[in-house]
């Protein structure tokens, strides 16, 4: 007996994605992140969809190929690649893994649980997260992590220059929060040295398809199904989309969980993840996003193709 749902038929996917593609083009709501300059230029018509299954298959609709800033969706693979140094309890004990409920770059809540992040997938966590990952310097804390997400995605990635530095010249925010995390002793590196890592970061260039087959490394159990590169150990799987469905999605975490019933991941340059355990993954990318700073049409186009593939982790389905 197996827990396991099976991988939908190509046709099935082929179908739901056209279907969400049709569906949500037309959906006007939303606006780009306009706080990081760079962002704001980007086309806000374009969309695209990607899935990958944890067979290796991949499935494409629209901009799919378009280039854009992985953003806050590279908190989740920081987050892996430290518990692959480190372990899963040390990133657990010097980060945590709760929900803050309040917004993505809230100084309140490092305030509220006296200088602890409680989560990697938020900017103060995900700051304090790089702050730890192993390193002589800088560069070489940089070379790891852009080395990390190329395995992951399976190419080689690179930054999205104009992003960074755009994002680097109006950071005040998150170096304020860096400097906060170091007063309380939260901050394991240089702070403006941990804000510049996770800055650049935050500027590498995915596509839509680079997502979705990052996403179904992890919906393998760590392995890339595409390359077959083993990227992250199976242990450290559970405890990352555990993370990504109580934080993934920020304060709209419950309504996503509620809706869509899979670990997710969102960004400000427009993208969307979630990951179906031994399934698949779904990437899509519209630059739009809701006042949460979720992509408001991939995050409906998400929600369309989960639903429509029947693909919910809590829907308890017994199979074979
Ligand atoms: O730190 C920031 O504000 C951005 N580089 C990333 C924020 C982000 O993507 C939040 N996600 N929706």
């Amino acid at each position: 007996m197996s827990t396991q749902q099976p991988i939908p038929s190509a046709d099935a996917i082929r179908a739901a994605l056209a279907e969400a593609h049709a569906k949500f083009r037309d959906v006007k709501e939303g606006a780009n992140a306009s706080y990081i300059p760079a962002l704001a230029q980007v086309p806000s018509d374009l969309f695209g969809i990607a899935v990958v299954t944890a067979d290796g298959q991949i499935f494409e609709v629209g901009d799919a190929n378009y280039a854009f800033a992985i953003e806050s969706i590279s908190k989740v693979f920081s987050m892996a690649l430290v518990m692959e140094e480190l372990g899963a309890e040390v990133l657990h004990d010097k980060v945590g893994a709760d929900p803050t409920g309040l917004p993505f770059n809230s100084v309140i809540a490092v305030e509220l649980h006296n200088g602890k992040p409680l989560s990697p997938l938020v900017n103060a966590g995900a700051m304090s997260t790089v702050s730890l990952l192993p390193a002589a310097s800088a560069d070489k804390r940089w070379s790891k992590l852009l080395a990390g997400y190329s395995r992951f995605a399976g190419r080689q990635l690179a930054v999205i220059d104009e992003v960074y530095t755009s994002e680097a010249a109006t950071n005040f925010h998150n170096r304020g929060i860096c400097w906060l995390l170091y007063s309380y002793g939260t901050m394991y590196s240089d702070p403006m040295e941990a804000c510049d890592v996770y800055t650049k970061q935050c500027s590498v260039a995915i596509t839509a398809r680079d997502l979705a087959t990052m996403g179904a490394t992890l919906a393998a159990g760590g392995h890339n199904p595409v390359t077959r590169e083993c990227v992250v150990a199976a242990s450290n799987v559970p405890p990352i989309l555990a993370e990504m469905t109580m934080e993934g999605l920020y304060d709209a975490s419950g309504d996503w969980a509620f809706n869509v019933g899979l670990p997710g991941k969102s960004g400000v340059g427009g993208g969307i993840l979630a990951v179906a355990p031994g399934v698949l993954a779904i990437g899509a990318f519209a630059p739009p996003l809701d006042p949460v700073g979720n992509s408001v049409r991939g995050a409906l186009a998400a929600r369309h193709i989960a639903n429509t593939l029947g693909l919910n982790v809590f829907g308890g389905r017994i199979a074979g």
